[in-house]
């Protein structure tokens, strides 16, 4: 199964902070950035040029959901940054993922770069059953919600989804062994869960079938970030050989 290095998410709204961090997990294996919605509406394409320059491969987390044909013209402009991973609502539509995937297949032809890969949010984990129930008036239930996403990205063409790793098993009973999961919501043991309601360890990750894990406060706030790193990369990678 393939398995990529940590996504480390780089949730800060200076440039100073971002940089920081930059310089701080400048090591090898390099993380993957995490890159969301509050630095880039602060910073746009620069902080993603900041980071590509450093050697970073870059996760952009903008989470579209919009009309196809809106989504498919963002999505050309992000095809052409470079980056390596993006994500898209599964909530608008097997046409609107569709129309998301040709965007980026475009934008990255037209730049000459290799296409970033797709990854739907299917239930964001702040939904729960009532929400889902009482709100968006679902008669499933959250899991199969989850699991109709999920199908529903793959046909339309998305690569992957984003997901609690206590959801990647019945993700993979409805998609084929080489759709991506894409999990956060990951602690250390013994550190503080903060508001991540249910958590794992990144070797729990590993064991339950995360293709990456999304960490971003046990490093980004531990005071030792690289050390941070570099434990969970471990553990995360080598949990197997155990
Ligand atoms: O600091 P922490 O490790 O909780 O950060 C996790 C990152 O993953 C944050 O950027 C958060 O927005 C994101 N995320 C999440 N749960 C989801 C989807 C994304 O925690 N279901």
């Amino acid at each position: 199964m393939k398995r990529y290095s940590p996504m480390v998410a780089i949730d800060v709204a200076t440039k100073e902070e971002a940089a920081t961090l930059f310089d701080q997990l400048t090591v090898e294996p390099r993380p993957i950035l995490k890159i969301g919605m509050e630095l880039y509406y602060h910073f746009g394409q620069e902080v993603v040029k900041e980071a590509q320059q450093r050697g970073f491969k870059i996760f952009l987390d903008l989470k579209l959901h919009d009309i196809p044909n809106t989504v498919k013209r963002a999505m050309y402009v992000l095809g052409q940054l470079g980056v390596d991973f993006t994500t898209i609502h599964a909530a608008g539509g097997s046409e609107m993922v569709a129309a998301g995937v040709q965007g980026l297949k475009e934008g990255a032809a037209a730049a000459g770069l290799p296409e970033p890969k797709l990854l739907a949010i299917t239930q964001l984990t702040s939904i729960d059953e009532t929400i889902l129930h009482n709100e968006q008036h679902v008669d499933l239930s959250l899991v199969e919600s989850v699991q109709n996403y999920a199908r529903l990205a793959e046909q339309a063409g998305a690569d992957g989804v984003v997901c609690s790793a206590q959801e990647v098993r019945a993700i993979r009973q409805v998609t084929s062994p080489d759709f991506l999961c894409v999990t956060p919501g990951i602690r250390p043991q013994n550190f503080a869960k903060g508001d991540q309601k249910r958590v794992v360890t990144p070797a729990q990750a590993h064991q339950l079938g995360s293709n990456a894990i999304v960490v971003g406060r046990p490093i980004t706030q531990s005071g030792h970030p690289v050390e941070a790193y570099q434990a969970i990369e471990q553990e995360f990678l080598k949990a197997g050989n155990k």
